[in-house]
């Protein structure tokens, strides 16, 4: 019998890791099969699906919206990445147990430094937003060295309390939050990661030219929409390093996957078919 993993959300239609861990699978030779969960909207539905699917066999299941914060509460274990977070995306079942981890921010990280081909150590970090998002991938950022994080949101004091929260667990790494407006004044970063949900409505969040240092790369956590207005904003300010978030979702699949199976997949044939051109 081939080991059963699935992906649970609400709606889970438009999901692609039933396809990255299809994939991935054939790739590496193994026994497994990997389906589409639909959780539902009843309060409940979520536990009971994923407590179904570990008594049927199940052994790992990806968590995306709006069930990620749900995943981490009926977790018996998680790691730090899940703790800081807030969140999990990914849980593996082990007999009775359910472990929880959260992989988003270890999948950011190896996608800019490994595909993107920029290394973070050293570099100053601007994440705009101050959500889930950028919660789920500062631990990630500090563990990598950058030297810098700032947390740039629209609503100013969201930035502060995160960064005031995440301050004490970040190794030692600088951070500090603010409103966007108050970057009109500042300094420039190396890096600058849009992990607002302004570019699922195709608005821009408001970062000044100015934050771009020269070289440096501007991220766009969503994908598959092109050349967002984020990523437009930042060309538009000089910046000629621009990449959009589907490296980000393929690694954090690739280190769920690894996580289950003890196996890493090489993550460039799935690259190839999923990546849309930023234009
Ligand atoms: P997620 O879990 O995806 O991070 P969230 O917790 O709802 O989602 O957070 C959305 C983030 O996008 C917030 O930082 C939000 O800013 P506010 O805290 O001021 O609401 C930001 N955001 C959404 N639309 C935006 C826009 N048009 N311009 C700037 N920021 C925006």
């Amino acid at each position: 019998m081939p080991d059963r993993y699935a992906v649970i959300g609400h709606p889970i239609a438009h999901s692609q890791s039933p396809l990255i861990h299809g994939l991935f699978a054939q790739a590496t030779a193994q026994d497994m099969t990997y389906e589409a969960i639909d959780g539902g909207a009843e309060p409940g539905g979520f536990e009971r699906a994923v407590q179904a699917f570990r008594a049927a066999g199940g052994r790992g299941m990806n968590v995306t919206l709006p069930f990620k914060l749900a995943a981490l509460q009926m977790a018996n274990e998680a790691t730090d990445n899940a703790r800081l977070a807030g969140a999990a995306n990914t849980l593996r079942l082990d007999g009775g147990r359910i472990e929880a981890h959260n992989t988003d921010g270890i999948g950011l990280v190896r996608d800019i430094e490994r595909t993107v081909g920029v290394p973070l150590r050293g570099r100053r970090v601007l994440l705009v937003g101050a959500g889930g998002a950028t919660r789920g991938v500062l631990l990630p950022l500090a563990r990598a060295g950058a030297a810098r994080i700032a947390i740039a949101n629209r609503t100013a004091d969201k930035a502060r309390a995160l960064a005031r929260e995440l301050a004490p667990h970040l190794d030692g790494v600088a951070i500090d939050g603010g409103g966007l407006d108050a970057l009109a004044a500042g300094d420039a970063f190396d890096v600058v990661i849009n992990a607002t949900s302004a570019s699922l409505s195709g608005q821009a969040p408001a970062v000044p030219a100015t934050a771009f240092a020269p070289g440096a790369l501007a991220y766009d956590m969503v994908y598959g929409k092109g050349l967002t207005p984020f990523l437009a904003q930042a060309q538009a300010a000089g910046c000629a390093h621009v990449a959009d978030g589907v490296g980000m979702l393929i690694e954090q699949a690739a280190e769920a996957f690894a996580w289950w199976r003890g196996v890493r997949p090489d993550t460039r044939a799935v690259r190839a078919r999923l990546t849309v051109p930023l234009a």
